[in-house]
């Protein structure tokens, strides 16, 4: 048997073998280039979203009772890392707005159908990080491991750091909820800036569509994060 290396341990072969622009034989060097750099990032993006799960997935299990001994700093870890990721996902779409425009145009064509819309690991995400209702999400594990400890979220929120471990899984939350926010909001204006008013290859409108599909991640954190202004306005004496 073949002594183990770099490239027999990531697959090297098979990976790069994957990035096959429809163009190549058809259309000029800069056009198959652009399509495979489109390619790139979007495989790119798609592993990092299975690490980013994986690691959400994790960070709630750490916070429940019924896998085992709950560990908040190592969901705190998880986190972390998750909310670095999606800087990195950020990152990656930012890139592509150095796809020229014109070569864009000129291979849209064999996209067909296939669209970022389809994503399932997107998706899944989205559901992660969007829906505090979920029974078994990361909200709700957050929520009862809080009451576990005697606290609730909102007095986690009001009274902020002394709470240890509790806040810096609420402050890690935000951080990764406002990253996913600043994602979508670049593939907007990425969309915007590359297709101008044409509609998107699943069929929607395009940039008005998604600018209708934005919405804040967390929205109970939030509330009870606004809460605390409330908490702490005086009542007027007159
Ligand atoms: C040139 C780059 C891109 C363009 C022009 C673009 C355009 C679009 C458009 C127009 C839509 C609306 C659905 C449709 O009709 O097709 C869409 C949806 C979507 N795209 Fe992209 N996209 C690009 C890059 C990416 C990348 C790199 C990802 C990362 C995986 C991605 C993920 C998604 C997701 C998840 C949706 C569904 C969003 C939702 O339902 O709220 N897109 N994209």
């Amino acid at each position: 048997m073949s002594q183990l290396n770099y490239a027999s341990y990531l697959q090297l072969d098979q990976l790069l073998s994957m990035q096959e622009p429809r163009t190549s034989n058809t259309a000029p060097r800069e056009v198959v280039l652009a399509e495979h750099f489109f390619i790139v990032a979007h495989q790119a993006s798609e592993i990092w979203l299975k690490q980013i799960i994986a690691d959400l997935l994790a960070a709630t299990d750490a916070l429940r009772p019924d896998y085992g001994n709950p560990d908040a700093n190592l969901s705190v870890e998880y986190l972390d890392r998750a909310g670095r990721l999606i800087g990195l996902l950020h990152d990656q779409l930012v890139a592509l707005e150095k796809m020229p425009l014109r070569h864009f145009a000129d291979f849209r064509p064999h996209l067909g159908t296939a669209s970022g819309a389809q994503s399932q690991q997107f998706h899944q995400l989205d559901d992660l990080l969007g829906n505090d209702e979920r029974p078994d999400g990361l909200y709700a594990a957050f929520d009862a491991y809080a009451t576990a400890q005697g606290m609730s979220v909102a007095a986690v929120c009001r009274i902020g750091s002394s709470t240890g471990v509790l806040h810096r899984i609420a402050e890690s939350l935000v951080e990764i909820g406002n990253g996913f926010w600043r994602w979508k909001i670049a593939h907007l204006t990425m969309i915007s800036a590359l297709l101008g008013d044409q509609p998107g290859t699943a069929g929607s409108s395009g940039a008005g569509y998604i600018a209708s599909r934005i919405r804040l991640p967390f929205p109970r954190l939030r509330l009870l994060r606004g809460e605390v202004h409330e908490a702490l306005v005086p009542t007027p004496t007159r």
